[in-house]
């Protein structure tokens, strides 16, 4: 898989693309990640990503021509099946669009910018605009972050443990049912007799009941019981 970020601010992408579970992925090929910056298609002496919005109100508009020349460009070397424009006006990001953006060979993610980016490259580019939360950050590069990161991490071999990706909370509509690591006790707390049992079918059912039960506790949306 191929993921293209595009963005004016690339510094603020270079480390959560570049270390851990993302930084072992691209090292073992199993994608690829091009951050790209905005700035270097803008043909002015300053170059210039952005301006005054047309009608007066406050605040600088992403200009289409960077944006045009670089995804032409793009699109002129492979297809790509989606491009992706974060925004919180878009549709709300979930563990199903991660799981099928994981199944696409190649992504552009365009980060949204401050007051806005030109209404013709939402209208003539854009394929898929998303939000990560009804709520406002300063511009799109930490949502391009969470998408990549989300898809990134289900990628079959880009974590260490294969099923562990497929027990994460919401990949079945249920929370993750609670985990412990040594000293089975501690402070006087004890771990869960069933987890020291080593009766593996006796574990997989306190796993999934505490997952119900986490989830109709804590997101009972997700069972539709609300
Ligand atoms: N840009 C600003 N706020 C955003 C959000 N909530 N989701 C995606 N991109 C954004």
């Amino acid at each position: 898989m191929r993921i293209d970020i595009l963005t004016v601010v690339p510094e603020l992408l270079t480390s959560p693309l570049n270390e851990s579970i993302l930084h072992r992925a691209q090292e073992k090929g199993l994608v690829q990640i091009v951050v790209h910056n905005l700035h270097d298609y803008a043909h002015d002496r300053r170059k210039t990503t952005d301006d005054y919005p047309f009608g007066g109100e406050a605040g600088m508009v992403l200009k289409c021509e960077p944006v045009f020349e670089l995804i032409e460009k793009l699109q002129s070397e492979r297809h790509y099946d989606e491009i992706i424009y974060t925004s919180p006006d878009g549709v709300r990001y979930d563990q199903h669009e991660a799981n099928r953006l994981s199944t696409l060979d190649n992504i552009i993610i365009l980060c949204g910018h401050y007051k806005g980016i030109d209404h013709r490259i939402r209208e003539h580019l854009v394929t898929r605009e998303i939000s990560i939360g009804d709520y406002v950050l300063t511009g799109g590069e930490l949502a391009a972050c969470i998408i990549a990161d989300s898809v990134v991490r289900i990628i079959p071999g880009a974590i260490g443990d294969e099923a562990s990706a497929l027990t994460d909370s919401f990949q079945d509509n249920l929370l993750a049912p609670p985990v412990y690591t040594r000293p089975a006790e501690f402070r006087g707390w004890r771990v869960p007799d069933v987890l020291l049992s080593g009766n593996f079918a006796q574990i997989a059912r306190w796993q999934e009941e505490q997952s119900y039960q986490r989830t109709r506790q804590l997101r009972p949306d997700l069972l539709n019981e609300e």
